[in-house]
This record gives C-alpha cells, structure tokens and sequence, in this order.
C-alpha cells in the first residue's frame, strides 16, 4: 500500500516491515502510511510553508509568525565584558553569567532554579516574581550585588517584537500556561519583577528565543551559520532575512541590511492549510495536549509530542488485535506514559541491530510481547521519527533555497536533535535530496539560549551605543 515507484520518495520512506504474518504486516503497514509521505505531499507542505512564509512576512494573515527579531547583525569579535543571561522555555530555568572576550565565552555561571508546576501554569505575577527572585539569588551568589549587569533574555515562546527589548506573549506553548501573560511584554514584567525587589542592578537590553541564541551562537563557532533551529521539547526555526523583504519594523530603521528572523514555526499549519497531513493519531495527541488546536507543526515533530504519537498508535494496533495479542497495559493507556526518550532508545535498537532498549522499554510498561511485536514497535518509533525528521527538512531545504547563499550553516540545539540517534542522518539525506546543489551542513550549537542570550546582550549594547551617537 505504501510502496512507491518513485525513487526520491523511496528514499525518504522506511524500510518495510517483515513479519511472519503477511496479513498481519499489511494491516500495520496500511495502519502507518500515511505518516510516510508520497513526492507529491513532500512537494506540496514545500510550497504551502513557502507561501505562509510569504504571507507572513507581508504582515498578511498566516499560521507563521515571521516576527522580527530586530537584530540585524551577529557577533563581530568584539564583544567583551560580564553578561547575565536567563533561560526560560526549555526543561530548566537557568541564569547564567557570561564572561566575554574578543567575541568568545571565556567564563561561564550557571545555575539551574526548579519550576514548580504550579508556577507554570499559574499566575504571571507570580512567575515572574520568581525569576527575580532567582536574578537576585544568582547575582548576589556572584558577589556582583552592586554591579550594572546588562541581561540577554531568552524567552523561548511566540512573541510580538516591538524593539530588541520588548516582546509581547501571543501564547504559551510546551508545558507552560499562565493566561495573564498573554499579550503583555514579558520584558516588562520582568523589568517590573526586578524592579519590586529593588536589590539588584540588572539591565534588561534584549529578548529572544532559543533559535535565535542558537543562530548567534553557531555563528561564533562557524561565520557560515544563517539558520538557527531547535528540536527539543518544542522546536522552531529562525534564519537571515534580507531587510528589505520585511515588512514589520516599528521605530527608525538605520540602514540594516539583513535582520534575523524568527519564524515561529511550531504554529505552521493552525489555520488548517496542513490539515491534508494530520491523521487519527495527530488529532487524538492533540485532542489531549495541553493547548489543544494549536502548535500543529510542533506536535507532528518535536519532542514533546514524539512519544505520544507512537504511544497512540501502539494503543490502536493493540486494540486492533495487531500488537500484544491485542492486550494493552493500564501504563500503555494513560495518556503521555511515552516519553519521547523512549523512542531515541528504542531507534537505537534499530540502529545497533539489538532489542535490549526495546525490551527493557515494554517491560516497564508490564506488557507481554513476542519477537514481532518488538518489531511492530520499532517499526513505529521509526515511521513516527522519520515523519519528524523528513518536515523539518522540507522546511529547511526551502529556506536554503530561498536564501540563495553560497553555503550555509545550520546551528541546531534541543534534547530530540541531540538524543535521536538518527534525526542528524535523515536530515542531512533528505535536505540534500529536496535541495540538490545547496551546500549546508548541520551544526550542534550547544546551549544557544545561555550563550547566545549573553552574546546578543552584547550586540544589543553595541547598537544601543552606535544608535545613540549618530
Ligand atoms: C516556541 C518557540 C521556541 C520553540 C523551541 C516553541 O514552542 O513557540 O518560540 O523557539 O518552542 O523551544
């Protein structure tokens, strides 16, 4: 059912199944297909994330942000001096002192604060108090109470950018939900937050998302670097945009000829133009996310999502009479039991050729397996990671071609891309088949949202002094 005569398509498939049981095979097969996409579906979310690109950046209604970022040039060697950085969106909440010099991080601060649930998904206030709290915990900690510290803020979440240092919340995304946030300027209530306690000397200069400190970090590490992306928990995507094609910039523009922008990718495809990819298994993880009906593309991809699917579609095989001789676990049937660990572990198995993970895995979860379930599963893990990998190349391979660079350098951070034994593989196979002739190459640019918080601090200092002298 899922075979293909064509052979880039082949390529980007799978391979297929064998099991014992022919009939067995082909109902699981048939069961999984379309999370394998033919040429013509890969062509077409191709030229449908290229239109919505478009659109978005001429401020016409689309699912993909294309929010300025108001940082229009990278790390020129020059940055030096003590940063702070705060890291708020991923697994952690991080405050991070950065020593600069000649452009490098010569010394760094770390420390990682719990978040309770309850501060997640409560009140604004309350959140925000508490990252004060921690600024001055941290800053006091680095005998630096008295001292003006400039501050890179990584706000790892849809935003409206007025200026480097104003970002209003859209939404809440991954496993955060503060509702009074939405649509206020999250630097100003950090600012206030800091401001309540009094006891520090923190300048908030600028506010950014995790792919953005990736594309600065990776561009210390490789001058090439015009793409930031992340796969992690959530994932997007920013790159370098020419100045001119853009059209939302409020205040005075000073002659910039390119601005980094961020696309807010995990959003493509809320206003239904992906709908001809979603299947069963999309809508009922969505059905039960946190914020349903929204962040379509992320849940078909990163890996908060990952997990869930495969967790889904072992619940329907199962019910089916397909897998476990059709006898799910109590653990297998509660909603998000599958973290998306599991299925790294479980292609690693496949990588390796070996069951171990696999079977370690099942047995968590009390099941009672053959040899061809063990396949059946990894079967799974495999269709549901290859979709991932196979759209965040589409995408990708559009923005290549649409920046038209002669070599590009992708910066990529985030627990799935790091994790995945294969993500790197397939990606780096399938951009090249979707953008024959681009040079790139994929470059893990570890912890963009500290490093790269304190280097855009910098820039952002740079440009405040240059803006104020002419
Ligand atoms: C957020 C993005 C962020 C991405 C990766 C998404 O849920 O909307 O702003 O870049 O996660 O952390």
């Amino acid at each position: 059912m899922c075979e293909s005569n064509n052979s880039v398509e082949a390529a980007m498939h799978v391979a297929p199944l064998e099991l014992s049981d022919n009939r067995r095979q082909q109902q699981i097969e048939a069961a999984l297909c379309e999370l394998q996409f033919t040429m013509e579906t890969v062509k077409k979310i191709g030229r449908v994330f290229e239109s919505e690109l478009e659109k978005g950046i001429h401020e016409e209604p689309s699912s993909l942000q294309m929010e300025n970022t108001y940082i229009p040039e990278l790390p020129d060697g020059t940055e030096k001096g003590k940063f702070l950085a705060l890291d708020l969106g991923g697994t952690n909440f991080r405050v991070i002192l950065l020593e600069l010099d000649d452009g490098k991080v010569t010394d760094e601060k770390v420390k990682h604060y719990h978040l309770d649930d309850e501060l997640k998904v409560g009140c604004g206030d309350r959140l925000f108090g508490f990252l004060a709290e921690c600024i001055s915990d941290f800053v006091k900690e680095q005998n630096l109470t008295g001292a003006r510290l400039p501050l890179g803020f990584t706000f790892s979440f849809p935003m409206i950018q007025k200026a480097l240092d104003v970002g209003i919340l859209v939404t809440w995304t991954k496993t955060f939900n503060c509702p009074s946030v939405v649509g206020k300027d999250a630097v100003q209530m950090l600012k206030d937050a800091i401001h309540r306690r009094g006891d520090t000397h923190v300048e908030v200069l600028a506010v950014l998302n995790d792919t953005t400190g990736t594309l600065v970090q990776g561009a210390v590490l490789d001058n090439r670097t015009a793409i930031g992306l992340i796969l992690g928990t959530g994932s997007n995507a920013c790159y370098l945009e020419r100045a001119d094609r853009v059209q939302h910039w409020e205040g005075q523009r000073h002659g910039e000829k390119q601005v980094i922008i961020d696309i807010e990718w995990g959003a493509f495809g809320d206003n239904g133009v992906l709908d001809f990819i979603k299947t069963d298994y999309d809508r009922e993880v969505d059905k039960n996310s946190l914020l349903a009906t929204s962040f379509t593309f992320e849940k078909y991809i990163s890996g908060k999502y990952l997990g869930e699917i495969v967790r889904v579609i072992l619940v329907r095989l199962t019910a089916n009479g397909l897998l476990f001789d059709g006898i799910a676990s109590k653990k297998l049937l509660s909603q998000n039991s599958f973290p998306t660990s599991y299925v790294s572990q479980i292609e690693q198995d496949t990588v390796d050729g070996g069951n171990k993970n696999t079977e370690d895995i099942l047995d968590k979860f009390n099941l009672q397996y053959t040899t061809e379930d063990i396949a059946v599963v990894k079967y799974v893990c495999e269709v549901v990671s290859n979709r991932s990998a196979l759209l965040v190349s589409i995408c990708l391979s559009r923005l290549l071609i649409r920046m038209d660079r002669p070599d590009t350098t992708i910066a990529v951070d985030g627990s799935l891309f790091k994790h995945h034994p294969r993500l790197k593989t397939w990606m780096n196979k399938y951009i090249q088949l979707l953008a024959p002739g681009k040079k790139f190459r994929l470059l893990l640019a570890e912890d963009g949202s500290g490093k790269g918080a304190g280097i855009v601090a910098a820039i952002a200092l740079r440009l405040k002094e240059r803006f104020q002298e002419t």
